[in-house]
């Protein structure tokens, strides 16, 4: 990808290629938003004019920096929505779980989006408004049921709880607007490698539509929270 083909983006996705972020990017999309997706594989099944996407293994200590030089000047005016959907699950009993188990999902699922969102600011602060959305989980929400194997998933996603309150209190004021969705069963990969048999969930689109629409109006009624978007187990 080069930098000419991503003028004007509106919106940057991480976890593009996977079930919900590609979902989301699609219906992006489709909805005429100009949509930078990022992850190591580009999303399969479906293509879009609004759509460009950078391949990068968002581990990599630079990672965040890369992501903003995708974007070029015209995507001062522009970009608007920050979706981290990005994350890996290494599903495991708390003694079996080694450091580079650890390291790779606090990494990736708390480190990588306070890392975007500061190599970001540049551009969401000249934005007339922007909406920066955490996808958590119902593993990181305080007091909801949680499961074996989840332990330091869930202290990676509750991170972002933190991380979400502090950053919204530290920028009150601005036009900069950040949340977090916990988010319960989706029918993804994910849930299938966690939760192998499990049946239930809602679908990957169903989580898409709601996600995409509280990314462009959620940060009008609320900001600095935890949502627990979740309808059965788990909860
Ligand atoms: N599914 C559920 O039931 C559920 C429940 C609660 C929360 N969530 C959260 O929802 C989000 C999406 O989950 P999902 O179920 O759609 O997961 P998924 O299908 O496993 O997709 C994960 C995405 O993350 C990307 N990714 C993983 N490692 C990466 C790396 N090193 N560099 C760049 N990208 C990487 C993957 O892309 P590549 O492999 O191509 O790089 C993929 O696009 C996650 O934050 C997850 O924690 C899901």
């Amino acid at each position: 990808m080069n930098s000419k083909s991503v003028s004007g983006i509106e919106a940057v996705v991480t976890g593009a290629s996977g079930g919900i972020g590609s979902a989301l990017c699609k219906q992006l999309c489709e909805q005429g938003i100009r949509v930078l997706g990022v992850s190591r594989r580009a999303p399969d099944g479906w293509s879009s004019a609004h759509y460009r996407h950078l391949s990068i293994d968002l581990r990599h200590p630079s990672a965040s920096e890369k992501v903003a030089a995708a974007l070029d000047s015209t995507s001062h005016a522009s970009l608007r929505i920050v979706i981290h959907a990005a994350a890996v699950l290494h599903s495991m009993p708390f003694e079996l779980l080694n450091e580079g188990m650890e390291d790779e999902m606090l990494r990736l699922n708390l480190r990588l989006p306070i890392t975007l969102t500061r190599a970001l600011l540049p551009w969401l602060k000249v934005a007339n408004e922007s909406h920066s959305v955490f996808i958590s989980s119902m593993a990181g929400f305080q007091g909801s049921l949680k499961y074996s194997g989840l332990s330091v998933y869930g202290a990676s996603k509750a991170g972002l709880v933190g991380f979400t309150e502090a950053i919204a209190a530290e920028m009150e004021g601005s036009n900069l607007y950040f949340n977090t969705l916990c988010l319960g069963a989706v029918q993804t990969e994910m849930l299938q490698r966690a939760f192998p048999g499990y049946s239930g969930g809602v679908s990957v689109d169903e989580m898409a539509r709601f996600i995409a629409g509280f990314a462009q109006n959620g940060h009008k009624v609320m900001n600095g929270k935890a949502l627990p978007v979740s309808i059965g187990n788990p909860r």
